[in-house]
């Protein structure tokens, strides 16, 4: 059966890019895989961050998980640190993993800009994240296009690994949408939509308001053509707008195309709005209904016993294989 295991960090606030590169895949994957989702705070302290404020959001995300609609019966929700095995996990791999290849890793350079400056831990990162995989025995990760190079890192360290110890490890494939797995930022369409913006609106998170979604929306950055028309080289900010307006609306960037032939970008914009408001409002009802209730303590301690049994058997036979004691 498939095994899926993916992450999402509790920093910032979480935007339609997660959701629409990675999380929304995550709702369908459980109804046909064995599904572990976790919060992933321990990656959020490789920047610096505020205590208090951790704790909040990775409620938040973990309350977020429900409300998009996985359903805890089906998968597994936990948080990162809960289980110790992770850090465990990690150091070992920080032992099989090679200086090399963690400098080859694109996010690493983009964040530390060349500076000295950064944690030692934003250095490892990927690290930590191939032990959240490999301690599930994961076969497919959802995750969107930024992710993929950690995945093929966490491929060669489970092959190494498999080679110069035991084979222990079940080699994932990283399970990376057609549309959707790099929305771009809105005031910038050649940049990546992020969670630490620089600009007011550069994303939409799920928990906007509806007149900021309209806003962001209507000042989103197109092109002077007034033509809707897909073309990501030519077009970047309309073919951004038009792949999530595929993705929460399920017609087709064809289908679009065609239904906005002559209407022209304010129409065009109008709509999108109007759909992605109704498209986030069950969510944000959901979030708010739960965010501060019990049930979500409940599906946390839950989700760390599955997890925990699972992660901390993957561990002992690492330790064995490892010689530790
Ligand atoms: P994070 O928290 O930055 O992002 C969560 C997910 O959202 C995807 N994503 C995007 N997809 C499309 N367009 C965008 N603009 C966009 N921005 C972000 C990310 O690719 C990711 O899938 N290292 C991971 C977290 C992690 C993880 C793991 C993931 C830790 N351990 C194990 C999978 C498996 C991260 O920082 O994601």
């Amino acid at each position: 059966m498939k095994r899926v295991l993916s992450g999402v960090q509790p920093t910032g606030n979480i935007h339609i890019g997660n959701y629409l590169g990675a999380m929304k895949q995550f709702v369908e994957l459980q109804n046909e895989a064995e599904c572990y989702f976790c919060v992933v705070n321990l990656h959020s302290h490789t920047v610096p961050q505020d205590p208090r404020q951790l704790l909040e959001k990775t409620r938040d995300v973990a309350a977020l998980y429900l409300a998009i609609g996985i359903d805890p019966e089906k998968a597994t929700i936990f948080v990162q640190s809960q289980i110790p095995a992770h850090a465990e996990a990690c150091w070992l791999l920080q032992c099989v993993a090679r200086v090399g290849e963690l400098n080859r890793m694109i996010q690493f350079k983009e964040k530390s800009k060349g500076s000295e400056a950064v944690t030692a831990g934003l250095y490892t990162y990927p690290v930590l994240m191939a032990g959240d995989i490999l301690l599930y025995h994961a076969t497919h990760v959802p995750v969107g296009e930024d992710q993929k190079q950690h995945l093929e890192l966490t491929r060669d360290i489970a092959e190494r690994f498999n080679r110069d110890y035991k084979e222990i490890f079940t080699i994932p494939e990283p399970l990376i949408g057609k549309v959707g797995a790099r929305i771009m930022s809105l005031d910038n369409p050649e940049k990546k939509m992020s969670k630490s913006t620089e600009g007011a609106y550069s994303n939409i998170t799920l928990l906007d308001e509806p007149k900021l979604i309209e806003k962001k929306i209507k000042r989103a950055v197109t092109d002077s053509e007034n033509l809707v028309r897909y073309d990501p080289e030519n077009k970047p900010g309309v073919s951004n707008l038009l792949s999530i307006y595929s993705l929460l609306s399920g017609k087709t960037i064809s289908e679009l195309e065609r239904q906005y032939e002559g209407a022209g970008y304010g129409q065009f914009k109008k709509d999108l709005a109007e759909a992605t408001v109704q498209h986030l409002q069950p969510i944000q009802e959901k979030f708010r209904e739960i965010r501060g209730s019990s049930y979500l303590d409940d599906v946390l301690k839950i989700g760390a016993e599955k997890a925990g049994a699972v992660a901390e058997k993957t561990l002992r036979q690492m330790k064995d294989a490892m010689g530790i004691l």
